[in-house]
């Protein structure tokens, strides 16, 4: 039985993950809502004007009335730049399992930041949620995202064929990741 305890602030080594802000609106569009680097890999097209960010921001601000919500942006401590976002979604009641999506903006890229931040979500999801498993999944033209959860002990179990078609028309296979509690302890256990 899931445990929902909403979206907490965590904190890794150098990084706070938080709740999201109306005021960090500007900043999600200009860093990663309205970059189709990013969206590219993502099924929602980029934002086309801060009106539509404003909107989401809106959106995920509410989300907080529910404890069932589990969005954080992502601060770097030194400095407090907001540099991305995760949350945990799609929970399903009868099986424990959710899924996990997330963006990091194209300045912070390959530095380490999306693996730190991947990792404090699967510790809280499997520490305080009680979650059974966690999925995700990623574009195989998008490498690095399967990378950041293989490092964080999640398992690839198929590639989907023509799993998604993105905002530009375009059909992606999708490699299917997943990670079982057992898996989560064992790791833990190991010290991994
Ligand atoms: C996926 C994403 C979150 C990764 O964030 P990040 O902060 O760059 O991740 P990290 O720096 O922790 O790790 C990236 C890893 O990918 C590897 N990598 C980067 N580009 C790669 C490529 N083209 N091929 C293979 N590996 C690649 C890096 O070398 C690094 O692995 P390493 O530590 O073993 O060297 C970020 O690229 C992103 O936001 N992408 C766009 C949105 C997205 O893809 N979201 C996920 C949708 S499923």
């Amino acid at each position: 039985m899931l445990d929902f305890c909403g979206t907490p602030t965590l904190e890794t080594d150098r990084l706070i993950l938080r709740r999201m802000r109306q005021d960090d609106t500007q900043i999600v569009f200009d860093r990663w809502l309205s970059d189709e680097r990013i969206s590219d890999h993502r099924i929602s097209p980029a934002h086309k004007n801060v009106l539509e960010t404003k909107v989401r921001v809106e959106k995920i601000v509410s989300g907080y009335d529910s404890k069932k919500f589990c969005y954080w942006g992502i601060e770097l401590k030194d400095g407090h730049d907001l540099i991305g976002e995760i949350d945990l979604y799609d929970f399903d009641h009868a099986t424990g399992n959710c899924e996990v999506s997330y963006s990091i903006g194209y300045n912070w890229w390959n530095k380490g930041y999306g693996t730190e931040t991947l990792k404090a979500v699967v510790e809280f999801a499997f520490i305080h949620m009680n979650l059974h498993k966690l999925s995700a999944s990623h574009n195989t033209d998008n490498p690095a995202s399967g990378r950041i959860m293989e490092k964080v002990g999640m398992k690839q179990e198929g590639i989907i064929r023509h799993m998604i078609r993105n905002a530009k028309g375009q059909y992606k296979d999708c490699a299917v990741y997943g990670m079982l509690r057992e898996e989560y302890v064992g790791r833990k256990g190991a010290g991994i």
